[in-house]
């Protein structure tokens, strides 16, 4: 398949995220590694563990791996940084309590079924790779938020039960007891521990 880059949304230490639509005008996201990363085997990683989340249900369905080239294209996840989502304005002020309760729900669900297949992400600590759409109702009003957890590129296959999925959402939600983000989401859900 063929795409046409649209835009950069995204450079990290080690590869480039593209926006960019196939013939038909379909919109994806197309992740590659940077020229001078040492780290070559993207497609192979990331690809490979992104399939195994997508059988569970979980992050932006693939649609392609290209080994020779080294990329993946997946689906692009119209949405922001949970990090950023938590940090924001809106989150103390209009953003109800239900709502978070639900988004986080429905987070703990996602790595739920990761550990059924015994793969660790290991890179949910920070909130980063965690992007949450908003889900609107005929009028167009915010009705609820939906995390999707992307960037499986550093994750890998454990032993039964030893995945680190739970205890990184646990620590980051609550407990990180300098964390900013626990802090936010005790403040908001009038937790404490
Ligand atoms: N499927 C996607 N849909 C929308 N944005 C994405 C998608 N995948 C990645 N991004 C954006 O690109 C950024 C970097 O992607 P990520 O996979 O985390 O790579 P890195 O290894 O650079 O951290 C993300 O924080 C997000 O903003
Ligand atoms: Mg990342």
């Amino acid at each position: 398949m063929k795409y046409t880059k649209i835009k950069q949304i995204a450079k990290g230490w080690s590869s480039y995220i593209w926006l960019v639509k196939n013939k038909k005008g379909e919109e994806f996201v197309l992740k590659e590694v940077r020229e001078k990363s040492p780290r070559k085997d993207l497609a192979n990683r990331e690809g490979k563990m992104l399939l195994l989340a997508n059988s569970v249900g979980v992050g932006p369905k693939v649609k392609e791996i290209n080994f020779e080239k080294n990329f993946v294209v997946m689906e692009y996840i119209k949405g922001e940084k949970f990090f950023d989502f938590i940090l924001s304005k809106r989150f103390e002020g209009e953003i109800t309590q239900t709502q978070i309760y639900e988004l986080i729900k429905e987070l703990f669900r996602q790595l739920y079924l990761l550990d059924t297949i015994n793969l660790s992400h290991n890179q949910l600590q920070i909130g980063k790779n965690i992007l949450v759409k908003q889900i609107f109702d005929k009028e167009k009003k915010v009705i609820k938020y939906y995390p999707v957890i992307i960037d499986f590129e550093k994750a890998t296959i454990k032993e039964k039960n030893c995945t680190k999925n739970l205890g990184q959402l646990f620590a980051m939600c609550f407990y990180n007891p300098n964390g900013i983000i626990a802090k936010r989401i005790r403040e908001k859900l009038n937790l404490t521990i």
